[in-house]
């Protein structure tokens, strides 16, 4: 894992916004994973400001999110669909019919559809990057803990911890979903890059414990320690609990002096 640890939240987001633009300028037509949440929104500000210069086109590009409510409406403005046309969509060139997000309203089958949207990622020739947020419990999508970490799509009940936390978007607790289809952990693992942004005090624990901790169920995000090519942006909260902080440092010094050498031989 490249552990990167910047002094704030907008460093972080520009450092995502510039894995998302390095990407794009090696392969327009990239698939990228995205992640809903309060965390990818400032890098979604930059990847907007990006189109509207003109320095940066969406218009190859496919999408996958991670997940979504059971039951719930595309046109609801709880859902995550809704929270991808306000924050980013609508304000890019990408073409909407290669948005995706999985989808499974009441009384459908989840079976059936979990299938389907593994297999569209398939056909689309699998994620380029796939983008993460963290959750306080060490969810990533919506794999709580205990998840399989041979987990493919599929319908999650959230946890309480959950819930809490996703509270403030609901007008009452019966308006709520309990339920959420999300890709499983096998499923995020078969990106090709993945790239996890933690920020706030809030996730300090969670990361200490995916990043340094034993790979476990109990932690989901740790099983990104089985991808050989995973970036973790982090500010200074969020990292406030890892042990090995100093060598992260040492180990990002000495990738500019390989590079630096690279460059001169
Ligand atoms: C969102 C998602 C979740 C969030 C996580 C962190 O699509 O899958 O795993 O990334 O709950 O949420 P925020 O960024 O709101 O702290």
């Amino acid at each position: 894992m490249d552990i990167m640890i910047f002094k704030d939240c907008e460093a972080v987001a520009e450092a995502g916004a510039q894995v998302v633009r390095n990407l794009l300028a090696e392969k327009p037509a990239a698939v990228l994973g995205m992640a809903t949440g309060n965390t990818p929104i400032r890098m979604y500000k930059k990847l907007i400001a990006d189109c509207e210069n003109k320095t940066l086109s969406f218009k190859d590009v496919t999408t996958f999110n991670l997940d979504e409510y059971h039951g719930i409406s595309p046109r609801d403005p709880k859902s995550y669909r809704a929270y991808m046309q306000k924050e980013l969509f609508d304000h890019i060139d990408i073409d909407s019919s290669n948005t995706h997000l999985p989808a499974c309203a009441k009384g459908e089958d989840h079976r059936v559809l979990s299938h389907q949207y593994e297999a569209l990622i398939e056909a689309k020739g699998g994620i380029d990057l796939q983008i993460l947020g963290l959750g306080q419990n060490g969810h990533i999508g919506f794999n709580e803990p205990t998840s399989s970490l041979g987990s493919r799509t599929r319908i999650k009940t959230l946890t309480r911890g959950t819930l809490n936390d996703n509270r403030q978007y609901f007008d009452d607790d019966d308006a709520q979903p309990h339920l959420a289809i999300t890709m499983g952990i096998a499923t995020i693992l078969e990106a090709r890059r993945i790239m996890l942004l933690a920020t706030g005090e809030g996730k300090a624990d969670a990361v200490r414990q995916f990043v340094e901790g034993p790979v476990s169920a109990i932690c989901p995000a740790s099983a990104l320690q089985f991808h050989n090519d995973v970036i973790v942006l982090l500010d200074e909260p969020a990292a406030s609990s890892l042990a090995y902080r100093g060598y992260y440092e040492r180990v990002r010094e000495q990738k500019i002096y390989l590079a630096d050498q690279l460059k001169e031989g």
